[in-house]
């Protein structure tokens, strides 16, 4: 008993503060109103969570908080959009089936969606409100869906796939596609860059704002670099796609190779990127970063996950993204 417990404290963190929550699926279909704002149809098919005030054109100036009348997030204050490409199945006869994404642990009710994480700290003893929350107005993206090589990828740090072989597996994270059956779906982790040039909302890549700590990790508090000294809350989220529905191995491919690939076309994995248009409320974020509250954050109002299931938006375009096809949605080529 006295052993057990011992190892116990050791395995918990002294200081722990971060807010982790589930935010089910909005909508799936071709909109990107980062990289093509009004364009109705984008080239790629992505999945949407967060404030139903979602649209092709979102004006930077206008809260989503004012706009949206419901969120599929449990943290009810928080109207923001998160977005993400979808995985499908290619089927050794050719054709296409988008995989559907699952609740993480904890969150089995959610409608698909994806697991956000916002973290202040992981630094044990770090000082209270150290970091700034994003502003009215904000968004980002982190990682590029043209990438297809290792070199490419490590140009970002920590977009990585997890092969699930039970919902906790937490370990061996790679750049690249599970290449062998995950018996319990493959886990897509994407995690921002948490310095910003304090300046600027956006920029044109929807990067540049944005930076990595200049040496040293944000786990390990590692310092902003002089052109973006303003430490933000580390945005991450975990979206896990239930590729074991797809486990028959008589479908997948010939050669040996895995066969999911993304809905713009990549096969190797290294193209994974999210994308984020900043929308809590009010103050919301920040005074949950300041109080370094872990999980169950007191000061923030909350609503079941069913709530959060009920609210959906309708496709833009109608556009099947649930049954066979003969090709990726917008004819995306694979590449
Ligand atoms: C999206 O924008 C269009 C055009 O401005 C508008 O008609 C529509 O109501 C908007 N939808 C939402 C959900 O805000
Ligand atoms: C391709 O294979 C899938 C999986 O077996 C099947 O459901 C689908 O109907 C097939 N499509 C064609 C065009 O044969």
């Amino acid at each position: 008993m006295l052993k057990i417990r011992a190892v116990f404290a050791l395995l918990v963190p002294v200081t722990h503060a971060l807010l982790r929550f589930s935010c089910s699926q909005l909508v799936v279909e071709r909109a990107d109103p980062l990289v093509n704002p009004g364009v109705l149809q984008s080239p790629h098919v992505h999945q949407i969570i967060g404030g139903n005030s979602f649209n092709t054109t979102m004006d930077p100036t206008l809260a989503p908080a004012d706009q949206a009348t419901c969120t599929t997030c449990t943290f009810a204050e928080d109207f923001s959009n998160y977005w993400t490409a979808v995985l499908y199945f290619r089927a050794r006869n050719g054709t296409f089936k988008r995989v559907p994404q699952k609740g993480n642990v904890g969150f089995e009710a959610s409608k698909g969606g994806m697991t956000v994480y916002y973290t202040p700290t992981l630094a044990s003893g770090a000082a209270k409100g150290g970091v700034t929350a994003f502003k009215k107005g904000f968004r980002m993206i982190v990682g590029n869906p043209t990438y297809r090589t290792e070199a490419q990828a490590k140009q970002f740090r920590q977009l990585t796939y997890t092969c699930l072989k039970n919902m906790n597996t937490r370990t061996d994270e790679t750049l690249d596609f599970p290449k062998k059956p995950c018996t319990a779906g493959i886990m897509v982790n994407v995690r921002f860059p948490t310095c910003w040039d304090g300046k600027n909302l956006d920029s044109p890549d929807h990067m540049a704002h944005v930076a990595y700590p200049s040496s040293g990790t944000f786990e390990n508090n590692g310092p902003c670099p002089s052109t973006h000294p303003v430490k933000l809350p580390q945005l991450f989220f975990e979206t896990i796609f239930a590729t074991e529905k797809f486990a028959d191995q008589s479908l997948w491919p010939t050669d040996g190779s895995q066969p999911f690939v993304w809905s713009f076309g990549d096969a190797t994995g290294y193209g994974n990127h999210g994308d984020y248009v900043f929308g809590w409320k009010g103050d919301s974020l920040q005074k949950a970063m300041d109080s370094n509250c872990n999980i169950n954050c007191p000061q923030l109002k909350t609503q079941s996950i069913d709530v959060g299931n009920k609210c959906a938006q309708a496709q833009k375009v109608t556009e099947d993204v649930d049954g066979w096809v003969p090709e990726l949605p917008g004819g995306m080529p694979m590449s």
